[in-house]
């Protein structure tokens, strides 16, 4: 690494705590209705596999949002002004802002994220292919508090957060995310934000089953990472991908479903998973521009822009503090 880049790539960690894993799978899978949280899919190989889901035909709402970004660069440029902080709370594999940076120009990219080595790898493949920005890799749980691991007073922030990323959460908790951005990036901030539009069911329950598998295996992988860093006996092929659209509640649920009576030991606890029993794993919330306008103005942002593809598949929005 050259001495120019070493400079600008930093690495701040949180240390978001192995112990609250497991913990928390216990919780949750000791829980009337079995679940696991959706953030702990993004282990190294469950990222990997969600690169993949987002190359698949079926699943449309990265390459829609991508040309969404493109299609108006300009405009979104302009709102969001230059030489402001950019952050990206769970930034993976920081593949949409690569679109932003050569026209943002922001003083610093801040990317978030859970998966410590994956971060870390992305952060420094992006400050030597963008040879003049600075890159400050944060390790944190964005879903606990959102702190800065530095003061800035002057500069604006902006908030990066794509990706309907926000359709994780139920309505209420979305309210408290977003809440938690807007305390983050401060009075003269913003956020540019990526959400999921309503579509017909075969559309939405195609893009959460893909063909190849990719989806299915990245479910599983959650059981395989519990195996592998609690020491526990799930044989995931004993489990099945369930996703479907909940069109009461507007969202894809997606289970693993147990395919026969079995047990499963964690941390010297037995779990007892009859079969057709199903562990939920995420819940991914899909809003008319209407609703989510509604979601934010709760959360005491202002809509200043929103910007949607042709066919209305998935939609951008400019909010301010
Ligand atoms: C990263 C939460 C936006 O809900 O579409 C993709 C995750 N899960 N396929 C989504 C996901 C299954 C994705 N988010």
């Amino acid at each position: 690494m050259s001495d120019s880049h070493s400079q600008r790539y930093q690495f701040f960690d949180q240390h978001p705590e192995i112990l609250n894993f497991r913990a928390d799978i216990l919780q949750g899978l000791s829980s009337p209705e079995p679940y696991i949280s959706p953030k702990y899919f993004y282990d190294e190989a469950g990222s990997r596999l969600f690169e993949e889901i987002c190359n698949c035909d079926e699943y449309y709402p990265t390459r829609t949002e991508v040309s969404i970004i493109r299609d108006n660069i300009d405009d979104i440029v302009e709102i969001l002004g230059k030489d402001c902080l950019l952050i990206e709370p769970g930034s993976g594999d920081s593949y949409k802002v690569r679109l932003l940076l050569d026209a943002l120009r922001p003083v610093a990219y801040l990317p978030i994220d859970i998966s410590k080595r994956y971060l870390q790898d992305e952060a420094k493949k992006l400050a030597a292919e963008f040879t003049w920005l600075n890159v400050h890799a944060i390790c944190a749980d964005f879903t606990g508090k959102l702190e800065l691991p530095y003061h800035v007073e002057t500069t604006n922030k902006v908030a990066f957060f794509p990706g309907s990323t926000i359709g994780n959460f139920v309505p209420e908790q979305a309210v408290k995310v977003l809440e938690e951005i807007k305390v983050m990036v401060g009075e003269a901030g913003g956020v540019l934000i990526g959400v999921d539009l309503q579509k017909d069911a075969e559309i939405l329950n195609a893009a959460y089953d893909d063909k190849s598998g990719y989806t299915a295996a990245f479910n599983k992988n959650l059981l395989v990472r519990i195996n592998r860093e609690l020491g526990a006996d799930f044989k995931p092929d004993q489990f099945r991908h369930h996703a479907f659209y909940n069109q009461a509640e507007h969202r894809i649920e997606m289970h693993l479903v147990s395919t026969q009576d079995q047990q499963v030991e964690i941390d010297g606890q037995v779990f007892q998973f009859d079969r057709d029993r199903s562990i939920l794993t995420e819940y991914s919330h899909k809003y008319s521009v209407a609703l989510f306008q509604q979601l934010a103005d709760q959360a005491g942002f202002k809509v200043v822009k929103t910007w949607v593809d042709k066919d209305r598949l998935f939609s951008v929005h400019y909010l301010s503090s």
